[in-house]
């Protein structure tokens, strides 16, 4: 079975044809960063707008690259939310357009659903029940899985999600947009410890999770060198900003984890190409006994081949959906 997969769900508009839920055979991405980067956020009309320009010729180019022709296609799966209202419109419409001309069966995809099957794509599923923290630019959240399709959602932030205070930190620092993968280089060249900020919510016995006030306490820790007429070098700064969010991180996923008893923890969301965060769950992870799974970089981060895989296992249920089903921004995984 080969499935298109399509993700609009903010600024990336990604086309992707995956064989049996699991095969990549093209998975392309148009980014709009240099379209964004000048706002230092994501602008959704003009998202939208892009993603408009950039559908057609993306569906095109997956089909060639996955050597195939429109006939080979026998579903199509689409991120229906969560995400942007605008830019998930166009990657809806393109699907029911697709789907209807071809007919094949569609499925909506939630976008946080696709984060967790990136970890199953080319490896296969990994024996449940696992653990699951998902970390992107809008979520912050442990989930407990007892069996696919059943999410249990243990905890997330209450405020800023952990790709959010990355980029708004990095805004401060005056690192490009996005500002994660930016602020993850620069903290290479500093030390973790140069600054001690806060641990928010590291001893609340829950699996919550806060981050605007570190956001602020970066903030005021320079102004206050400032004062003083000091400065704290930019990688010290960002490597104990870092050091801060993936300390928290790691505590409560293996604090989940143990809970649960779970012997796998999966990681899934853009803030996963943090190579800090990678290295210190690999290294709590271990003495545990704890299995635990990333994706490669490149399915860390938004891409089509995700969707198409969470939508192949949907499909292979028995799952379809109506071409009336509508884009929902905020559309929940439980
Ligand atoms: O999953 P994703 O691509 O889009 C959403 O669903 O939000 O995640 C994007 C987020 C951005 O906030 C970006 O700064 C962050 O992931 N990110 C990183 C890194 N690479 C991307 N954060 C920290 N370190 C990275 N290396
Ligand atoms: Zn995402």
């Amino acid at each position: 079975m080969k499935v298109l997969g399509i993700e609009t769900s903010c600024d990336e508009t990604a086309v992707a044809v995956v064989e049996d839920g699991l095969k990549i055979l093209s998975n392309l991405l148009a980014s709009q960063h240099d379209v964004h980067a000048r706002f230092g956020g994501v602008v959704p009309e003009l998202a939208s707008r892009a993603h408009v320009e950039h559908i057609n010729p993306l569906l095109e180019r997956a089909l060639d690259e996955a050597g195939i022709g429109w006939g080979e296609i026998d579903a199509v799966a689409v991120t229906r939310g969560p995400g942007l209202i605008g830019a998930l419109m166009v990657g809806l419409a393109s699907a029911k357009a697709v789907a209807l001309g071809l007919g094949v069966p569609l499925v909506g995809v939630n976008h946080l659903e696709g984060h967790i099957y990136a970890n199953f794509l080319e490896h296969g599923p990994p024996e449940p029940p696992y653990v699951v923290l998902l970390v992107s630019g809008g979520h912050t959240m442990l989930v407990h899985m007892p069996e696919p399709n059943f999410y249990e959602v243990m905890g997330q932030t209450l405020d800023d999600a952990a790709g959010e205070a990355f980029d708004k930190v990095a805004r401060f620092l005056g690192l490009g947009f996005p500002g994660g993968p930016e602020l993850d280089r620069l903290a290479a060249g500093g030390d973790p410890e140069a600054v001690a900020f806060p641990r928010a919510m590291a001893g609340s016995g829950d699996f919550d999770f806060s981050l605007s006030g570190l956001k602020t306490a970066v903030i005021r820790h320079v102004r206050r060198e400032q004062e003083a007429g000091r400065e704290t070098p930019a990688p010290d700064l960002a490597a104990s900003f870092q050091e801060a969010v993936v300390d928290v991180q790691v505590a409560k996923t293996m604090a989940a984890a143990e809970e649960k008893g779970v012997p796998t923890v999966l990681l899934g969301g853009g803030v996963v190409a943090n190579s800090r965060l990678r290295a210190r769950m690999s290294e709590e992870a271990e003495p545990r006994g704890i299995r635990l799974r990333y994706p490669p970089l490149e399915l860390c981060t938004d891409n089509a081949a995700m969707i198409a895989c969470a939508g192949s296992f949907r499909l292979q249920r028995g799952e379809r959906d109506d071409f009336d089903i509508a884009a929902d921004p905020g559309l929940r995984l439980a």
